[in-house]
């Protein structure tokens, strides 16, 4: 199963080396984390080589499959059409029904409130790959072995950040996601 979906990345990512290198950084980011927060690493691995299979397809493509409060929900961040149309081509052209996965490559974005471990993993890997060159990624990945809480607070901040210099408006869910967890980290949610 894994080789498979391997396989259907590689072809759909080869006009896109970088995109695929990035992809395989995950991959394997993502199964160091799994192995050491004890989650599956099979479902990790599935998620990490699915996240950005859509990234290159027309928005038009992206949202052919998406239901239409989806598609209306993130109108001003249609960067989320990607993942969410990701998803949909891993459960159609496997089967794969498990949630687990499937959200983990939905949210892989900008994470959400009460993520799961996979999910979490997926997040925080897509930020600390390897092949991401910004000054941050061993940094991302130290704290993720030792606090996935704080490193998926961590990532959220540098994307909320990254959004205010830009002078632009977050999405309400990015927000939303980014107090959750600083709630966490301060010990009020559980
Ligand atoms: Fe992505
Ligand atoms: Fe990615």
């Amino acid at each position: 199963m894994i080789e498979d979906i391997k396989k259907v990345v590689e072809e759909k990512l080869r006009e896109h080396p970088k995109r695929y290198q990035h992809v395989l950084g995950v991959y394997e980011t993502a199964i160091k984390l799994a192995l050491i927060h004890h989650a599956d690493e099979h479902k990790a691995a599935i998620a990490a080589l699915f996240h950005d299979y859509a990234k290159y397809d027309s928005i038009e493509d992206q949202i052919q499959h998406l239901e239409l409060k989806v598609i209306k929900h993130y109108a001003d961040a249609p960067v989320m059409y990607h993942a969410f149309a990701a998803a949909y081509a891993l459960e159609t052209m496997f089967q794969i029904r498990d949630q687990e996965i499937l959200n983990a490559i939905r949210y892989h974005v900008f994470g959400r409130k009460d993520m799961g471990l996979i999910e979490k993993i997926i997040f925080v890997a897509d930020y600390c790959e390897p092949s991401r060159n910004f000054s941050d990624v061993t940094y991302i990945y130290d704290l993720a072995t030792k606090d996935m809480d704080q490193a998926v607070l961590y990532c959220m901040k540098l994307t909320l950040d990254d959004v205010i210099k830009k002078d632009k408006t977050p999405h309400e869910d990015q927000v939303a996601a980014y107090n959750y967890y600083l709630e966490v980290n301060s010990g009020k949610i559980k």
